[in-house]
């Protein structure tokens, strides 16, 4: 008993002066000013801003974080008489309230308020563990590093309640996202990596911007990873893409970047249409079919369909053939086939303007074009279809040239840029633990690609629909392809982007698909995104739009923890969301240095001196 009374005497702290909705002022006992406090000879820390109080009402014991601290000068009685100057002044303290203790422990929220003149404790050891003990029965933990105000708490999170979950990471360059993520993922595999459970229905998919994870030991031992370095440079590794998304008019209409109400439309024609997929069969018919084509140019007899237009049909093929002998047709056709507009007609030799004779002369030339690679390449007859399906609607009229001639031009680049990248297959693997790097692919796949990539494993998992799968997509520098403020960006690539990520962060928690994604812009990046994601850990961040975007969206984050933002130093983050009970500073956990995230930034002098000394 004494014990207990001594103890709620030295703990005691002062008592509740006011209460104004979740905020309460409380006046500090006098003689409890100084820094710390003595008990059964410990020094504990005072209390002070950052710190906790517990305010007792009853039986109940509700828990209140000290946001602000401020004084008042005793003025009116002057003729008191004060020991010293300083009994004169009152410490008060600004406190926003946490949560509060039942029998299951700490719990979040507030059932009851403070009472004036209810008492207020500093938090013991145990109270203190029990606020910070996040990690939920049935849960396992996962430490990710300690509280920074006091470091010789460990924080624990549940893996069920962070990874169950989308996170985000946010903060300026340097502030240690990359870092962070590293670290909370290598926690996650040094965990589980031995269980062949883990393996089997866990799908870990990390999309590398800068090539930061591929290295070696990065994160997880190179044994554990599957690393695609894809490069459109020259060819390296090549990611699998089915042949259901290459089929989609979507997909080419976002690579080739068409315009919503002509190309998009025409995409849809060229690559659903069943009349080209019948003249593709075979290469009898794919002849047959660019003969017919040629000769209703030579039908029309009109000045607008000139020969201009049979040399365009024939180039355009003999540039996606390889192995034809198309432009051999292409120069005798050149030399020896014109076009007289006085007598609006075709003629072969100085003078022979018999039809039957020039389409005789065409069809023994154009017999004898050859083309053997068309049937085992799917992205070649992906650009033949585009091909045939444009001049089958110029030379009928359908469709305007100049409308889509521009997509026409963007297709030959774009695809040879994707076949060093991608190989198409029918059989997608689920793996562990993936990384793509995007570091050497050139500026237009590196907005692709994340997004077919991402909507290739969603749809998968839609459609598998396994409860026991797991996929979790991981987007290190996610403004690259999740902002919402590209000027130069197309309607169609909008749409498709925001329809495959918002359908992720929406839905994807019912399909176990869950993303992470770190950004230095907050800002930037959706809000419907940032406004369903679960967890956060915020780096510094001083860009005023950017804490204003997390503060619209992290509404349980209290005003301190928002005022230091702009100031939290490097390799420290406030963790905030449901698998922190109490948004908590922490500073990550160090990773072993192999382990880092491949992205120091570089050390001048070492590589200007001659000597360090
Ligand atoms: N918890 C930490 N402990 C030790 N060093 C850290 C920690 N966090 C970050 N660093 C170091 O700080 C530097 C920057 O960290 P990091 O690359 O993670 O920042 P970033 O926020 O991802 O930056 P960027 O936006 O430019 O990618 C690195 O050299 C990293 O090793
Ligand atoms: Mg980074």
């Amino acid at each position: 008993m004494k014990e207990i009374l001594q103890k709620d005497s030295i703990f005691k702290v002062g008592k509740v002066t006011s209460v104004e909705g979740r905020t309460i002022k409380i006046e500090v006992d006098k003689s409890k000013n100084g820094a710390h406090l003595l008990y059964q000879g410990k020094l504990l820390r005072n209390i002070s801003v950052n710190g906790y109080v517990k305010i007792t009402k009853g039986f109940t014991k509700i828990i209140g974080k000290v946001e602000g601290e401020f004084i008042i000068e005793d003025k009116k009685f002057v003729n008191k008489n004060y020991t010293s100057e300083r009994q004169k002044i009152k410490r008060v303290l600004q406190i926003s309230l946490l949560g509060f203790f039942s029998k299951r422990g700490f719990e979040r929220g507030i059932k009851e308020l403070p009472l004036i003149n209810n008492e207020c404790y500093l938090l013991d050891l145990q109270e203190f563990e029990d606020v910070h003990n996040f990690v939920k029965k049935e849960d396992d933990p996962l430490t990710l590093g300690t509280l920074t105000h006091e470091n010789n708490q460990e924080i624990k999170v549940g893996v069920n309640d962070l990874f169950a979950s989308h996170i985000g990471i946010f903060g300026n360059t340097g502030s240690g996202k990359s870092y962070t993520l590293a670290k909370i993922y290598r926690e996650l595999f040094l965990k589980y990596i031995g269980n062949s459970k883990f393996k089997e229905n866990a799908e870990f998919f990390f999309i590398d911007f800068n090539g930061e994870y591929i290295n070696d030991n990065v994160i997880i031992d190179k044994v554990h990873k599957n690393i695609y370095s894809l490069n459109t440079r020259t060819e390296k590794d090549k990611f699998p893409i089915s042949q259901d998304l290459i089929s989609d008019y979507n997909f080419w209409a976002l690579v080739l970047e068409a315009t919503e109400k002509t190309q998009k439309p025409f995409l849809k024609r060229a690559l659903e249409s069943t009349f080209l997929e019948e003249q593709l069969i075979n290469n009898d018919d794919l002849l047959d079919f660019i003969k017919s084509s040629i000769y209703k140019i030579i039908d029309k007899e009109d000045d607008n369909f000139n020969i201009a237009i049979i040399i365009d049909f024939l180039s355009h093929l003999g540039e996606c053939l390889t192995n034809s002998n198309i432009w051999e047709t292409l120069s005798q056709i050149r030399q020896n086939l014109h076009y007289n507009s006085t007598t609006n007609g075709f003629y072969i030799e100085p003078n022979n303007y018999n039809k039957t004779e020039v389409l005789r002369y065409l069809e023994n030339l154009l017999s004898t074009i050859t083309f053997d690679e068309i049937q085992s390449d799917s992205l070649l007859k992906i650009r033949l279809r585009i091909i045939l399906q444009f001049h089958h609607e110029i030379i009928n009229g359908f469709s305007n040239i100049e409308h889509l001639s521009p997509l026409l031009k963007r297709t030959p680049p774009r695809i040879n840029d994707l076949r060093k990248v991608i190989v198409i297959s029918n059989e997608i693997p689920s793996l562990n633990i993936s990384i793509v790097s995007l570091r050497d692919v050139n500026i237009q796949m590196r907005k692709m690609l994340p997004l077919l990539i991402c909507k290739q494993l969603y749809e998968k998992k839609k459609e598998e629909n396994i409860k026991e799968k797991y996929l979790n997509i991981i987007i290190d520098e996610a403004h690259n392809i999740l902002s919402t403020t590209s000027q130069r960006e197309s309607e169609t690539w909008k749409d498709y982007r925001l329809e495959t990520f918002e359908e992720i962060i929406k839905e994807g928690r019912k399909f176990g698909t869950f993303l992470t994604i770190a950004s230095q812009r907050p800002s930037d990046i959706s809000a419907t995104i940032i406004s369903q994601l679960h967890n956060f850990f915020l780096h510094r961040l001083i860009n005023n739009n950017d804490i204003k975007a997390v503060e619209r969206t992290v509404s349980y984050l209290d005003k301190l923890s928002f005022e230091s933002l702009p100031i939290i130093p490097t390799g420290t983050c406030i963790l905030a969301g449901l698998s922190a009970q109490v948004p908590v500073m922490i500073d990550i956990g160090k990773i072993t240095k192999e382990s880092e995230p491949d992205n120091k930034t570089m050390l001048l002098i070492e590589n200007w001196k001659d000597e360090l000394d």
